[in-house]
């Protein structure tokens, strides 16, 4: 289990003990994290787990990859260190990464 703490779009703070290979939209919405529609249910076809990966942690996490560099190019809230939540995969690494929730209706 991975400590993830999910800042949601009013700035309150959720804190989540995660399964490692779990995406960072399942943890989010297992744990009634509000914010993460995930209308498409990880198909990398929505952007409702749009998530801004806080910190230095983004270089743990990585870059989108090709659908969903696709799907963020379509997004006005795009960011620096902006991801799908659905197209992360949860690793030991993560243990303390701070995710906002970027509350994107689709
Ligand atoms: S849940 Fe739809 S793109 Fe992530």
């Amino acid at each position: 289990m991975v400590n993830i703490t999910f800042i949601e779009t009013d700035g309150t703070e959720k804190y989540v003990e995660a399964e490692v290979g779990l995406s960072l939209m399942e943890a989010a919405t297992r744990n009634g994290v509000q914010g993460i529609a995930a209308e498409c249910g990880g198909q990398c076809s929505c952007a409702t787990c749009h998530v801004y990966v806080e910190g230095d942690f983004f270089e743990k996490v990585g870059p989108p990859q090709n659908d969903e560099e696709d799907m963020l190019d379509f997004s006005d809230l795009r960011k620096a260190t902006s991801r799908l939540g659905c197209q992360v995969m949860i690793t030991d690494d993560f243990a303390g990464i701070v995710v906002r929730v970027v509350g994107e209706d689709g």
